[in-house]
């Protein structure tokens, strides 16, 4: 298994619902989360893996075994004031030792494709910004928001952070406008 069509050949994407995923699926895709996201930045917390459930989960597997993650769980982010049903990603990771072979990029394809065709805007907060944006995601350059029972608050630590993905369902869209997202514990966006 040298080349990334070689491996490519040996590997699937299933889709599968939360509550769908067996224990065992859940306990070889936490392993992999948490030992992706290094401890560093914060590492990967139980309030991240809370915003991977309730949605559609990307399950790789490479002959057999779990090797890569990726969850889409719909939200309600606002563009200027406009409502869009947004179809967000949520705990992207590739198992530490399979990295740089080309499978997240593979992952990633399956989760776009299925962001496109069912939401009216994809979008993820990301520091690997070339990563997401070489398969058509875009960084958000308006300021962003979270809306809470006191209204509208900044999260300016989270400007240039924020990705997003046109679909065919979105409305013409101005990408420096204001963007803001429900609230939830942990990491907002
Ligand atoms: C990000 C991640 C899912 C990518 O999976 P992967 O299997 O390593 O990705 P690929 O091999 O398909 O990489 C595709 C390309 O993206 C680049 N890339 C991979 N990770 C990147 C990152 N964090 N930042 C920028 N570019 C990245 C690679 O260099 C590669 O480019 P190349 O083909 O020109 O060499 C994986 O590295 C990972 O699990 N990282 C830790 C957790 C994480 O950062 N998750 C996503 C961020 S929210």
């Amino acid at each position: 298994m040298s080349t990334r069509k070689d491996l490519a050949a040996v590997t699937r994407v299933r889709r599968v619902l939360s509550g769908e995923l067996g224990h065992a699926e859940i306990r070889a895709i936490r392993r992999i989360l948490w030992a992706a996201f290094p401890e560093g930045d914060e590492g990967f917390t139980e309030e991240d893996w809370q915003h991977g459930l309730g949605g559609v989960h990307f399950v790789l597997d490479l002959e057999g075994r779990i090797v890569g993650h990726a969850s889409v769980v719909e939200r309600e982010l606002h563009v200027g004031d406009r409502p869009l049903r947004t179809g967000y990603v949520e705990a992207v990771a590739v198992e530490p030792a399979w990295q740089g072979r080309g499978l997240g990029t593979l992952l990633m394809r399956h989760v776009t494709d299925d962001v496109r065709e069912r939401f009216e805007l994809g979008a993820l907060g990301t520091g690997s910004h070339r990563f997401y944006e070489r398969l058509g995601w875009r960084t958000w350059a308006g300021p962003s928001f979270v809306r809470t029972a006191r209204g509208a608050l900044p999260t300016p630590d989270e400007d240039g952070f924020i990705l997003v993905l046109p679909t065919r369902a979105s409305p013409p869209m101005d990408f420096a406008a204001p963007i803001s997202c429900e609230w939830r514990p942990g990491d907002v966006w």
